[in-house]
């Protein structure tokens, strides 16, 4: 393996530290809850190891949600990075291809890229709204192709792929013998028009998703994976027991007794969102500098600064920081140019998202040509 610091975590808001930030526009997430809120007692607990699967009752309530998935098609790993990492190295090597979408997640390019094996890109275009292309992907289907990667509800664009262009997709799997990794981790964030869930389609499919985004629980550390593939699962317990054995049962605990009343603290969350939401739609409407291809799904847009805008980027960002104390995810921590920056809705208070959103208008407005 080949590691390297991803730019999206070595500037990341926790590793500038939240002092630094006065409006905190870089999350892709709610905002993180607190510990008392969720009022609960974890005095019982025992502090063993857990089951190398996951916690049954927490992996049963994760497969009741879903039609046909049972308990035993669920890992619970750390997070849904973990998720991703087990995926990539079980399925992975300097011998395999896998197709993968881009801008992404930085860690369903960056591991692997790790790896060594080789990857092909579907690059998203504005142009054509970030949409996936699904014949160019048909088109990159080889002999060794192990796994085509997508992300939906996307990062960082916000975009929500058609069901039937879901189904297409796993059809090409199923057809181009090889596996579909779906990273659903904003899937919960996307209450209308809900797709169905990737792994319920077919054996071919491995779901990943996680508690951080949605419920604002990033600090506890569960995610899972979802396959009705037993053999592939059996692989993925085989590299999680390698890896860390099993959960915290800390935050197993935490995230059954949270999941289980998980409707009290939803309907919250999603007023803030759309409140939010109709926040920055206002703002892209009276902002002359941008351009955007408005999300329609999880808690992140991707807009871009408009290409007749003559800007030194650098002193965008730097002013955009250093003087108003802002904080947005730059282009270059999705491998896209400077000019996109990546916008987190759901995270900051009402009144901090309108603050930053006009520190991201003075800031233009004081180092645009
Ligand atoms: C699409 C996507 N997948 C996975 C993750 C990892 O999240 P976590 O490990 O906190 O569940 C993130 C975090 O930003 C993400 O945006």
């Amino acid at each position: 393996m080949q590691y390297k610091r991803m730019p999206i975590e070595v500037e990341s808001p926790e590793q500038l530290g939240y002092n630094t930030i006065e409006c905190n526009l870089a999350e892709s997430s709610v905002h993180d809850a607190v510990f008392k809120d969720l009022n609960l007692n974890l005095n019982d607990l025992i502090l063993c190891y857990g089951d190398h699967l996951g916690k049954p009752e927490l992996r049963e309530l994760i497969a009741s949600e879903y039609p046909g998935i049972t308990s035993q098609d669920v890992l619970l790993t750390a997070g849904a990075a973990s998720a991703l990492f087990i995926t990539a190295t079980s399925l992975l090597s300097s011998k395999e291809h896998m197709i993968v979408v881009r801008p992404n997640y930085a860690t369903n390019i960056e591991t692997p890229r790790a790896i060594g094996c080789e990857i092909d890109f579907i690059d998203l275009d504005f142009s054509t709204e970030f949409q996936l292309d699904i014949t160019k992907i048909q088109a990159l289907i080889k002999p060794n192709t192990k796994y085509i990667s997508i992300t939906t509800p996307h990062n960082p664009t916000g975009t929500v792929i058609p069901e039937k262009t879901l189904k297409a997709l796993v059809e090409l799997a199923e057809s181009g013998n090889c596996y579909l990794l779906v990273d659903e981790t904003y899937r919960d964030l996307t209450p209308e028009n809900q797709l169905p869930l990737a792994a319920t389609l077919s054996s071919k499919v491995i779901s990943v998703s996680s508690v951080s985004k949605a419920y604002g629980l990033p600090g506890i550390r569960i995610g899972w994976l979802i396959t009705t593939n037993k053999q592939l699962q059996g692989l993925f317990l085989a590299a999680k027991e390698q890896i860390f054995l099993c959960n915290s049962v800390v935050d197993e605990e935490i995230a059954h007794l949270f999941l289980m009343k998980k409707d009290r603290f939803l309907p919250e969350i999603q007023q803030k969102l759309r409140k939010n939401r109709e926040i920055v739609q206002n703002w892209m409407k009276s902002n002359p500098y941008m351009e955007w291809i408005e999300p329609s799904g999880g808690v992140v847009c991707f807009p871009r600064i408009k290409e007749e805008v003559k800007i030194d980027l650098e002193k965008f960002y730097s002013t955009l920081y250093h003087k108003h104390k802002t904080l947005v995810g730059p282009g270059h921590w999705f491998e896209m140019d400077k000019r996109y920056m990546r916008i987190g809705y759901g995270w900051p208070t009402a009144e901090s998202l309108t603050r930053g959103l006009a520190n991201i208008s003075n800031a233009l407005k004081e180092t645009a040509g």
